[in-house]
């Protein structure tokens, strides 16, 4: 009788952006989507309330009930929000891991979403086996930045939060400033010419690898940007949120690592909610 084969690993990642939450069963042999992405816009207030109904709704709609990974735009530190810049402030001391995992029942693992993208980059993408200082900046609302050294993540770096001519590097270099700003591409591409200078002068990294949804068009503004270290494009695009925490989420549903994240929410009022 032929060996039954085993069954391919799977999770749901879900990516927390500051304007949109998508989601899609990822295949951890490949790093590929699939399923088809499913995209919600942020619920305006983003309150754990109104966020935590939407993670309910991805998980309900993939009908979902194995591991499930969450990249989150904050700092996470042990399942906690320690800041919010593009999210509702109430979610600073909040602990989303415990907060998601009690509201879709199933094992869920936060971290920050920029953390997820290059933890995708890394193990199946633009980074895969590049040895040294890769740092990754995903592009979109704010800046978020990931960085890795030999393939190791220091988790929670907030380089988008550099100060720059006085402002916070994100308010000029993200995608959302051209949006906001009518800017064309090549000023853009200028603005962030001039951040990636200033992370080379104070954190020379090997590569940069640039993500975010700027990364589905880079015809547009990779041309004009000239910078000493090699700059390559995510490679998984906007998806890399999506992947990396659903890699990460499957890492530790194996290592058994999901009882800890099964704590109870007590008394949550995004719980009421539900209810
Ligand atoms: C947040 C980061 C996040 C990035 C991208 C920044 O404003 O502080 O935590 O990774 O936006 O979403």
């Amino acid at each position: 009788m032929a060996a039954s084969k085993a069954p391919t690993p799977r999770a749901l990642g879900i990516d927390i952006g500051g304007t949109g939450i998508k989601g899609a069963v990822v295949d951890l042999d490949t790093g590929q989507l699939a399923t088809e992405r499913y995209r919600v816009p942020t619920p305006v207030p983003s309150t754990p309330q109104n966020v935590s109904k939407v993670i309910h709704e991805m998980v309900t709609r993939h009908g979902w009930s194995g591991p499930v990974g969450a990249a989150f735009p904050a700092v996470i530190r042990g399942g906690v929000a320690r800041s919010a810049a593009n999210v509702d402030p109430s979610w600073i001391g909040t602990d989303v891991d415990a907060l998601f995992t009690e509201v879709t029942n199933c094992p869920v693992t936060v971290m920050n979403d920029a953390d997820a993208a290059g933890v995708a980059e890394v193990r199946a993408g633009a980074a895969k086996d590049v040895p040294g200082v890769v740092l990754l900046l995903t592009l979109g609302t704010g800046i978020g930045s990931a960085l890795f050294i030999d393939g190791h993540l220091v988790p929670n770096t907030e380089l988008g939060h550099l100060e720059l001519q006085g402002v916070d590097a994100e308010t000029r270099a993200a995608a959302s400033a051209r949006e906001r700003e009518g800017l064309s591409w090549k000023h853009w591409a200028s603005r962030l010419q001039h951040y990636l200078k200033h992370l080379e002068h104070v954190l020379p990294p090997d590569l940069f690898v640039l993500g975010g949804g700027v990364s589905k068009t880079p015809d547009k503004w990779l041309p004009y940007l000239h910078v000493e270290t090699p700059v390559v494009i995510a490679s998984l695009r906007n998806n890399a949120g999506i992947v990396g925490a659903a890699m990460v989420a499957h890492d530790e549903a194996v290592a058994g690592n999901s009882a800890q994240t099964l704590r109870p929410v007590r008394n949550h009022p995004a719980r009421a909610e539900l209810d």
